[in-house]
């Protein structure tokens, strides 16, 4: 009889509980699902309540001798946070031993040094349950879509936002208890601030972005803005024009047109509450459902869709990328070679582009004096930067105060930028109120 594979589980909080749950019930599954165990786990605190029985004698709150007992063949890292995450990853890469990981904070700042130390050591290091939840768009980004050139992926992957956003359009939810329902659900981070800040979604953006561009991303210098000002007024007013707001994480290759070039690449990245059209595919993505669309050259569009957060959505990644392992371990058994295409490979140096050469479209909303020729003074302002207006509305005016909605055609950050501070020492202008990015 085949010999099981033994599993060490490092964290059986949300997606850890997730797994335990498949591996303990195998029927119906993957027969590899039957050709693994869990070996040994690590919490934090052993006298915690849980949701699922284990046995006690396999719990530890030492990670580290998790990595180390023998019986543990592959490590599922499922316990959030940089440290001691990253070193135990290294640990186990250096006894050989091949990882499975959901922490995308992890992989987005050090993923070209564990990559690194995974092909050295001869192992795996599979993170799809990193960026979607659920959804399978690492594998795919790997392999599935290797023969093409990308131009741009566009991703809601923020679970926890984008059911905040959803519930507040659709319901009039209040943003305090929609977010503390999220937590309950088991879809925001131990700290929401990653979430709600958007520093969730660049981590993962950071991630697709070195997969799809062929190299690694300085993740600390992408513009992120998360949702936390957003105000309601903007919603509604987005809701009016044919808009939904999305926080929208996009990566864009600014050289697709020099395809001479093949040792470099400059990116336009970005995170930002996006109004998107409502005829487009991205604005019927709602509740905790995030979506991926990548744009190729030859495939086109392709969209990937699903639940991007939750105990069982991630759960049912991690256990993917461990029977891929499993499945490897079982094969390498006769022949000891690595699988190029599962293991991360950089290519070519990605850099991001400076932030005011990002093209994007705007939306921007003016508290103005109702007065003779306001209109056509911001007009004249954005005509002299070379700012095209796609609509300009005006809402709710009053005697003395005007509320005026710009949407523009597609320009550079810079140029919008240089606009809207001339626009706002304009004494007619009371403020600026919102100006946010759309598709
Ligand atoms: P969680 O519910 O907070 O669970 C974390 C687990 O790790 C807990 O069991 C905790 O122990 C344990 N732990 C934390 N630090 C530890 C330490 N130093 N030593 C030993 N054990 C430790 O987190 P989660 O939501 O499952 O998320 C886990 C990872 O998956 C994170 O990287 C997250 O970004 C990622 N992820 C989560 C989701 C999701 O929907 N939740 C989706 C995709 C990816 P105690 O139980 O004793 O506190
Ligand atoms: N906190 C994350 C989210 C979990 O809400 O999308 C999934 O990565």
């Amino acid at each position: 009889m085949q010999k099981k594979i033994g599993i060490g589980l490092l964290g059986l909080g949300t997606v850890g509980t997730g797994i335990a749950n498949i591996i303990k019930s195998p029927k119906g599954r993957n027969p590899l699902v039957s050709s693994i165990y869990i070996a040994r786990i690590a919490v934090r605190d052993k006298q915690k309540q849980r949701s699922i029985e284990i046995d006690s004698s396999l719990v530890t709150t030492d990670p580290f001798e998790v990595v180390k007992d023998p019986n543990v063949q592959v490590v599922v890292e499922v316990m959030g946070g940089i440290e001691p995450a990253k070193s135990l990853i290294l640990l186990a890469i250096q006894s050989g031993k091949s990882v499975v990981t959901a922490n995308k904070a992890v992989i987005a700042r050090y993923g070209k040094e564990i990559s690194e130390a995974a092909i050295k050591n001869g192992v795996y290091v599979l993170i799809e349950a990193a960026v979607g939840g659920g959804i399978p768009i690492i594998e795919p980004l790997k392999q599935s879509l290797g023969g093409n050139r990308i131009q741009k992926v566009t991703g809601i992957i923020n679970g926890t936002t984008n059911f905040i956003l959803s519930q507040m359009t659709k319901e009039g939810g209040n943003y305090n208890d929609v977010l503390k329902e999220a937590q309950n659900l088991g879809y925001a981070e131990a700290d929401p601030s990653a979430d709600v800040e958007g520093h969730d979604a660049a981590d993962k953006i950071a991630i697709l972005s070195g997969l799809a561009f062929g190299g690694a991303i300085n993740r600390e210098k992408i513009p992120t803005k998360g949702i936390s000002k957003l105000e309601l007024t903007d919603i509604h007013y987005a809701d009016k024009l044919g808009f939904e707001i999305k926080l929208l994480a996009i990566a864009e290759n600014l050289s697709s047109k020099d395809v001479s070039n093949n040792t470099s690449v400059s990116l336009a990245l970005r995170v930002e509450p996006t109004l998107v059209p409502r005829e487009h595919p991205l604005s019927v993505v709602n509740g905790v459902n995030n979506a991926i669309l990548i744009e190729g050259d030859p495939i086109g569009q392709v969209m990937f869709y699903g639940p991007g957060a939750g105990a069982g959505a991630t759960a049912s990644a991690v256990v993917a990328d461990i029977l891929n392992i499993v499945g490897i371990e079982l094969i390498k058994k006769q022949d000891n070679s690595l699988d190029p295409l599962l293991s991360g490979i950089s290519w070519r140096d990605c850099f991001l582009a400076n932030t005011r050469d990002i093209p994007q479209k705007n939306y921007v909303r003016l508290i103005t004096k109702d007065t003779p020729g306001v209109i056509g003074n911001i007009g004249k302002i954005f005509g002299i930067n070379n700012v095209s207006i796609q609509s300009i509305v005006q809402f709710d005016s009053s005697d003395s105060k005007a509320e005026i909605i710009v949407i523009t055609h597609e320009v550079s950050k810079g140029q919008i930028s240089d606009s809207l501070a001339k626009i706002d020492s304009l004494k007619e202008v009371t403020k600026i109120a919102t100006h946010l990015s759309c598709l």
